[in-house]
């Protein structure tokens, strides 16, 4: 993209203020500025103007497939999932491209070590819970690991570092999500240099998108993948491409499933599993109303009672029938450092502005089914948000001992 062609770009979404400093940057930074403008959507800030966020549908109770019908019918549903592997047709896909801010450490999440006593990368323990799978079944399946802008190098060079922790390179396979321009409450980009755009991730929603874009979807093909187990790169309790989970969602001919856990108390933090005009959706534990909190089924437990933990399944083909569908944008306040007016560096102190993501869990309400099905909280979640308290490296630890884990 050449300056005329950039301008013009700026100026239909009104962000001329990115080309301020080109006169002063070298040619080296031009060209720099001038790619980043090239690759960015500016388009989403237009919604900061909107203070409105988009009005939910009505919301109703969805029925989880629980412990006891899943205990009952194990057998069958392994053997249909275990079968699917076996063909090839199941494939993983690790959200890696995440800030981990929460955790604080510069470096990407999956490099944290967990160990006492000895080296434990979360990386390392998820690629070893996908490995039980694998060693079971005898067949190799392909991983998909989605980065960042912020953090692909630092993740593909400690894999290669590591050896793939055991795992056939072959089959692990980087792609890089796009990043979205962070601005001030009035939509306007913020800088970080004068010659670099404050940018992040755009947030877990656009994996598939990401994965068309940047060809994964052709390896998928080729290989006859018609399953994606889509996980978080924090939670080193889960486990991944679970045959039974995804039998019972052979078995339902459903379209996607979520793992979900009973809510450890009604106010948890945890977006729950509801059906949103007649569709499967997600509600955010900020959105539950005290009505909806109070609810209860017939068994009189409480109606909005499945917390999801970030691992899906999801139908591939029908998920690229559905690339085109356009996801919800979410605004998120944060604390975005960048350079003032003269082109002094301001690290903020407090919130000053707004990013701009989409998520994953707006996936669900586009398919027409998706199972809600429950596992057992202290065997299959333990995420690394914090360092300290709920959530943090602390508990995660006294989870993984408890079930058995070396650290
Ligand atoms: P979180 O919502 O915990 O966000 O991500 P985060 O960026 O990792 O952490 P904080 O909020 O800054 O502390 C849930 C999952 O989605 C991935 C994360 O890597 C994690 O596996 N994610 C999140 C992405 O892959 N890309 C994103 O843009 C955001």
């Amino acid at each position: 993209m050449n300056y005329k062609e950039a301008y013009k770009k700026l100026e239909t979404c009104n962000q001329l203020h990115i080309l301020n400093h080109y006169e002063t940057l070298d040619k080296t930074q031009q060209q720099t500025l001038l790619d980043e403008i090239a690759l960015t959507d500016f388009s989403v800030l237009a919604i900061s103007k909107k203070k409105e966020p988009a009005a939910r549908g009505f919301i109703t109770p969805i029925e989880a497939m629980e412990l006891a019908e899943i205990e009952e019918k194990k057998e069958t549903y392994q053997a249909l999932g275990m079968q699917a592997i076996k063909d090839g047709k199941v494939g993983a896909v690790l959200l890696a491209g995440g800030m981990g801010t929460r955790l604080g450490s510069d470096q990407p999440k999956g490099m944290y070590n967990i160990g006492l006593t000895k080296n434990l990368y979360i990386f390392e323990r998820l690629i070893h819970n996908l490995m039980d799978i694998t060693k079971e079944s005898g067949t190799n399946i392909h991983l998909f690991v989605m980065t960042s802008d912020k953090n692909h190098v630092a993740t593909t060079a400690f894999f290669e570092e590591q050896n793939y922790f055991g795992y056939d390179k072959n089959y692990i396979h980087f792609f890089q999500q796009e990043m979205a321009p962070a601005s001030d409450y009035n939509g306007k980009a913020y800088m970080e240099k004068p010659w670099k755009i404050a940018t992040s991730p755009n947030g877990n929603g656009g994996w598939f998108s990401s994965m068309i874009k940047s060809g994964m979807t052709n390896i998928m093909k080729q290989a006859g993948i018609e399953w994606l187990n889509v996980f978080a790169v924090d939670n080193v309790l889960q486990r991944i491409a679970d045959p039974v989970f995804l039998g019972a969602i052979l078995d339902k001919n459903y379209l996607s499933g979520s793992k979900v856990i009973k809510k450890a108390a009604p106010d948890e933090k945890v977006g729950v599993m509801c059906l949103e005009n007649g569709h499967p959706s997600i509600v955010e534990y900020y959105e539950l109303t005290e009505e909806m909190k109070k609810k209860t089924n017939e068994k009189g437990e409480p109606a909005y009672n499945f917390g999801v933990i970030l691992n899906y399944f999801f139908h591939a083909p029908t998920l690229e029938t559905l690339a085109k569908k356009e996801l919800p944008l979410h605004i998120v306040e944060k604390k975005i450092p960048h350079i003032d007016e003269s082109g002094n560096y301001v690290n903020p102190q407090t919130p000053n502005g707004y990013k701009y993501e989409s998520l994953i869990l707006d996936m669900i309400y586009m398919m027409d089914t998706c199972l809600p099905f429950e596992v057992i909280r202290e065997k299959e979640f333990a995420p690394i948000k914090n360092k300290t308290g709920v959530d943090s490296v602390e508990s995660a630890r006294m989870l993984l001992q408890k079930n058995g884990v070396e650290l």
